[in-house]
This record gives structure tokens, sequence and C-alpha cells, in this order.
């Protein structure tokens, strides 16, 4: 298939310029002022007024992911379905074996349950405990192109590990030349808050970003970070939500310590007033880190522009409603997460570009290249160049939207981004060449 896509504004993370771009085979193949003369050319895109931004790579979502309320509601055909209606074209999702299972055995059966997938899709593996084989299977997931294993330094009873635990997982990655991801909560002392709460009676979501206050977040990075210091392994903080984080994050990065940061729109754009309402109204927003201050968005946008966080993930994880109800008398038992594989780009493209907070070629290293260059998918990913994947997003800057459960692609039926209004959305989607209206599987 050949596609010229004409006149746009092509954005990367060094510059945006107006050129036309040949793709054929998949690839980007030409890039030019007016490429002419080209034979056999099935479509033209006209992209005048344009930008066309390689497409987006969200580092963090969790489709299909098994918790004690059902499944997250996303599955990976109408969670990836999603991430193509707004722009992201490769998701890293995440392989979390039970305990007593190889990883090898846990990583096919994800590839096998992702296969519906419509965007690209690859995984960070999780390794939840320490075996003798623990080792040999880091090396055997690198030999099979994993390029990340995830450790959690909460949810103690399922998932999360010891230090120790945690040290050793460090050294066996850093030695196969991959990099830990970590989840910074501090698992032991969050327990006990929220255990307090319940034997009080204060079982509401209010009670929720009560039990993990920042420091429980702050502390668990710096101790993530001394431990990857003492390892000699390359570390990425996922979900970062507090000011008190960055102070570590940043003291690390300017000792050159290969340390680097995510956060979430959810992050960026909603506080912690969200907890306070009905259950109904208040738990949708239950994830963790919990939403936080007004003081701590202005901090991680100001972060953003300085490069201190190098990307923006969504952590996609929804719930419905009804799964969230599992805990109405007690917040404990509410599932955490929420969705927003959909609207990553526009909400970054309306707070962070045209409010100034971030360039336009900011906004292409947050919402794509960074990742693509941290997890080892560039150069064939998270940029626009020759012989780059035309994984393309032609974005059209003058449409406008309003957020809503009643018209999103996600599988979920509420929406904490509910009423936003977003500036900018996909004309098209090109991922491997393909334009992606025509695929099967995707609805508009
Ligand atoms: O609350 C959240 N973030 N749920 C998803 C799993 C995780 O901790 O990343
Ligand atoms: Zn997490
Ligand atoms: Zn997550």
């Amino acid at each position: 298939m050949k596609i010229l896509i004409k006149s746009g504004i092509v954005v990367t993370q060094y510059e945006s310029r107006q050129a036309d771009i040949l793709v054929h085979n998949g690839l980007v193949s030409q890039i030019g002022d007016q490429l002419t003369g080209v034979a056999g050319i099935e479509e033209i895109i006209d992209a005048s007024g344009k930008y066309i931004f390689p497409g987006g790579v969200d580092p963090h979502v969790h489709m299909h992911l098994p918790t004690p309320a059902g499944y997250s509601s996303d599955d990976f055909l109408s969670g990836s379905r999603a991430a193509l209606a707004g722009g992201t074209t490769t998701m890293i999702d995440f392989v979390t074996p039970r305990r007593g299972q190889s990883l090898i055995e846990a990583l096919e059966q994800r590839i096998a349950e992702s296969s519906a997938a419509l965007t690209n899709c690859y995984f960070h593996v999780s390794p939840v405990e320490w075996r003798s084989s623990t080792r040999l299977e880091i090396f055997d997931c690198v030999r099979r192109g994993i390029r990340s294993f995830k450790i959690y330094l909460a949810y103690k009873n399922t998932v999360g590990i010891s230090d120790e635990t945690i040290m050793k997982v460090m050294k066996a990655v850093s030695e196969a030349g991959a990099i830990v991801i970590a989840h910074c909560e501090m698992g032991d002392e969050i327990e006990e808050m929220r255990n307090e709460f319940a034997q009080e009676g204060l079982t509401s979501p209010f009670y929720h970003p009560l039990s993990r206050p920042p420091y429980t977040e702050s502390n668990a990075v710096k101790s993530a970070i001394d431990m990857a210091t003492q390892t000699g392994c390359p570390l990425y903080i996922v979900h970062v939500s507090s000011l008190e984080s960055l102070s570590y994050i940043r003291e690390a990065q300017q000792k050159g310590l290969p340390v680097y940061a995510e956060t979430c729109p959810q992050y960026l754009l909603l506080d912690d007033s969200k907890y306070e309402g009905t259950f109904e109204q208040t738990a949708p927003f239950v994830l963790s880190p919990p939403l936080r201050k007004q003081s701590d968005q202005q901090a991680l946008w100001s972060a953003l522009a300085d490069g201190t966080i190098q990307t923006v993930g969504t952590d996609h994880c929804p719930f419905m409603l009804s799964q969230k109800a599992l805990g109405e008398d007690d917040f404990r038992k509410i599932p955490n997460g929420v969705g927003g594989v959909e609207h990553r780009l526009a909400l970054l493209y309306t707070y962070g570009v045209l409010q100034k907070r971030i360039t336009l070629n900011q906004f292409v290293k947050l919402t794509s290249t960074n990742a693509a260059e941290i997890f080892g998918l560039s150069p064939s990913k998270g940029t626009i160049a020759i012989g780059a994947d035309a994984d393309l997003v032609v974005w059209n800057p003058h449409a406008a939207d309003i957020i809503s459960s009643k018209t999103h692609h996600q599988h979920c039926d509420t929406n904490v981004f509910e009423g936003i209004t977003t500036h900018g959305r996909p004309d098209y989607v090109l991922k491997g060449g393909n334009i992606i209206r025509n695929s099967p599987g995707f609805q508009q």
C-alpha cells in the first residue's frame, strides 16, 4: 500500500516543518517538500492545516487485568480501539505471573491474550517473587525482546516484593541490559493506615487518599532510587503524582543516574476534591497513588517542561461502577484504577501545548519519542523518519470534543474526565502503513 500524506506540518522532537510523507510497505519511505511523480499511489491524504505526529506510545496500560473485582473493563480489543481513536498506536501492558508460575509461561499466556489488540502491543514483565530460576528467566525474557521489568513496592499481599527481592531483581535486570520500572508506594505503612481508618468505621472513598499521603510515595521513590543506585540498575518510576517525589527524582538525575519518570493525565488535571461526594461520585476516582493537590499538578507540569519527567502514560485500568461498588462499605475493596488511554494526546495537547506549558516538540517527546527510546522501540517507533514504521497521526487542531462516557470508545460506564473539553483530534491514524479506519474491528 502506497499512501501520500500531503502538506502537513511534520512534528518530531527536534522540529516542526511542512512536508509531504510517502508511506510504502508499512514504512515512511520519503519525506520531502513537494513529493511529485511518485508512481502507484493508492491514497492521498490532504493534511494541509494539520499536524503529523508519530503514533502515540502509551507505556503504561492494564487491559483485561485480573483483580478480585473481576477483570479491568477494557480488554485488548476494546482498549486498543479506544487507544487508536485517540492517536495511540503502541501500548505497553504488563505480564504478571501467579506466584509459582515462570515468567516465560506468563509471558506466553499474556501474548496470546493480547492477540486481539489493534495497536502494536509490548510488555513489561513483573517478577512477583524470587525463585532459584528467576535470574535465568529474566535473561530469557530479554532474549525474547522484553526490555523492562516491573516491581511493586506497594500491594504486599499480592504482587509487592520485599526490598531484598527488589535488589536481586535489579541486579539481574541491570546485568541483562534492561530497566526496572517501579510502582513506588510504602506498602506496609499504607496497609496499616487503611486498616486503622476501617477499624474506626471510616470506610468511604474520602479516606483512600488520606491512607496514602504523599510521603508514602516519595519515601518509596527515594528507597527505589537508593536500591537502583546500589545495584547499578536503570530505573523508571511510574505514575509519579506528588511534588515531594519530584525532588528525589531531580536529585538523582542531577547526579547523572539513569532515573526516568512518568506521570499521567489524571495527576496533571484532577485533584483530591474528587473524593468529596457520594460513593457513586467518588469511587470512580479511586486509584493509586491517589489524586493530589493543585500544587502537585503545577509541580508536575513544570517537571514536564523542564525534562524531569520523560513520559505521560495513562495507567489505563478502568472498572465499571458495579465493580467499584464492591467497596461500597469499605474503600479497601474498591478496585484501583481509572481509564484514559483514548484521551492522553487530546488532554496533553489542550492543557499542555495550547496553554503553553509545553511546546509541540515536547508534546511529541512526552507522548511517543521518549517512551520508544526508554523501552527499546526506537528508531522504528516514536519518530517520523525515513525507514521508521509508518505509525502516524494526522492531527486536526481545529476539532473540539467534550469527553463523555456516553461517546467514548473505552469500555466503561464512567469517565474520570467527563465534561472536560479537548481541542484537537486525529483525522487519520496509520498503523504500520495502514489507515486504521479501514481496519476490521475499528468503528468510529
Ligand atoms: O490504581 C491503579 N494505578 N491501578 C492500576 C495498577 C497500578 O497500580 O498501576
Ligand atoms: Zn502502579
Ligand atoms: Zn499501572
